[in-house]
């Protein structure tokens, strides 16, 4: 077959590779609901627990179902002794991507049944991780910084311990509630690279470990969840609202990526961008960013003036990335944040494949030669 024959879709655009009940995402209207609730509607009201029970369990959580899976997620906040001596002999200067993937891999080794993936311990497993992945996070960032470790605190929402560990002060309300709306919208978004990895392990019937462990390898890079970074580092190189506009159509005319614009899914605008959008501005008022929030506002409408028409528009980690700034994340935490929120989807998605479970194997077309003779060493 020669390559312009092949039947192959690049990147698998457009290709229906399964059926979910967590995600809906209309690309074309920009809309997004988990299990048919709208997306803002969460933001606004819901907690990022809850959005993990409504994407597991496929409803709305009572309240006796939601306290026993916090009280669940609680207890678990806290490493192994080993794990935490383990963490804290890393490089300091280690990527905390390489630090969480590594640490989640690691955790298999204190699960007395790390392969057993029976749904009930399949779920037990996933709250498990998600529960122990901020403080995976927080204890190699205190220590590479010199700090004291802090011990999670199983009093404090997932949020407020998420932050109370990496700080050493618990959240304001407002700290918190900006932390916990970043961990609701990015918890789900259908059969995204790093979800369809989690789904892929999974269906060759491998454990939970290496199903998240694969799933982290592949939000990490720039064209995924890495992108939120790309965002700060590009807002830093601005560094001005004057630069805007130069920085930008250098890079179109480049044919660079413009990071946090574009989607393989959105044609309009990502509708949890846009609730970033007014978030981010609110929040920045209130720390002291806006200067942030103005270059972010200057590269959407000139992206919107040069490639709008070309479906081009934010996505999740344009202003995500001002919010993470604004709440006090160092710069290459934002990635992490996302894995740690994403757990939600990841493990929801490994407990859809397991239902009706089929080995996920496509095919390639071969575009190489045939009939070739083997030539000895001597003579090549
Ligand atoms: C996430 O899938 C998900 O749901 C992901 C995610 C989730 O929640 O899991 O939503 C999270 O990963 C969001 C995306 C974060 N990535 C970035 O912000 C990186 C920058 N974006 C691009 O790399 C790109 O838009 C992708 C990777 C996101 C989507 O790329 P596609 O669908 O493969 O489209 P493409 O690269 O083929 O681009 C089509 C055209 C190209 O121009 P032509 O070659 O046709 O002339 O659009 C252009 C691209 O050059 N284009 C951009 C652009 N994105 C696409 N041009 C400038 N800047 C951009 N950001």
């Amino acid at each position: 077959m020669s390559p312009d024959s092949s039947t192959a879709s690049k990147g698998l655009e457009g290709v229906v590779a399964a059926e979910s009940k967590m995600s809906f995402i209309d690309g074309a209207k920009g809309i997004l609901e988990y299990v048919g609730i709208p997306i803002a509607a969460l933001a606004e009201n819901s907690t990022f627990e809850e959005t993990v029970c409504l994407l597991w369990d496929g409803k709305l959580p009572t309240r006796e179902r939601l306290d026993s899976f916090v009280a669940g997620v609680r207890s678990q906040y806290a490493l192994p002794r080993e794990l935490i001596d383990i963490i804290t002999s890393f490089p300091k200067s280690a990527e905390p991507m390489h630090v969480l993937r590594t640490g989640v891999s690691a955790l298999a080794l204190w699960d007395k049944s790390p392969d057993e993936i029976e749904p009930a311990q399949v779920r037990l497993k996933g709250k498990n991780l998600m529960a122990r992945m901020p403080a995976i996070l927080t204890t190699f960032d205190r220590y590479r910084q010199g700090k004291e470790i802090v011990p999670p605190d199983p009093s404090l929402s997932f949020a407020a311990n998420l932050m109370y560990m990496l700080n050493g002060e618990k959240p304001t309300p407002t700290m918190e509630k900006a932390l916990d709306v970043c961990l609701i919208l990015h918890t789900d978004h259908g059969l995204n690279a790093s979800t369809f990895a989690a789904r892929v392990i999974a269906s060759t019937l491998s454990d939970v470990y290496s199903a998240i462990t694969g799933a982290i390898g592949a939000l990490r890079g720039p064209l995924h969840g890495g992108a939120n970074e790309g965002v700060m580092h590009m807002l830093n190189e601005i560094g001005s609202i004057e630069n805007v506009e130069p920085y930008v159509k250098k890079k179109l005319e480049a044919k660079d990526k413009v990071m946090g614009f574009g989607h393989r899914v959105y044609k309009t605008r990502d509708p949890r961008a846009m609730f970033l959008k007014g978030f981010s501005r609110k929040l920045a008022e209130q720390t002291g960013n806006s200067k942030l929030y103005e270059m972010s506002r200057k590269i959407e409408d000139l992206m919107d003036k040069e490639v709008g028409s070309r479906g081009i528009y934010p996505n999740v980690d344009f202003y995500s990335a001002t919010t993470y700034h604004c709440i006090g994340l160092r710069l290459d935490l934002f990635t992490p944040m996302f894995a740690i929120s994403r757990i939600g989807g990841w493990l929801g998605h490994v407990i859809e494949q397991q239902h009706g479970n089929r080995l996920i194997r496509p095919k390639a077309d071969y575009i190489g030669p045939h009939d070739q003779p083997y030539v000895p060493i001597g003579e090549r």
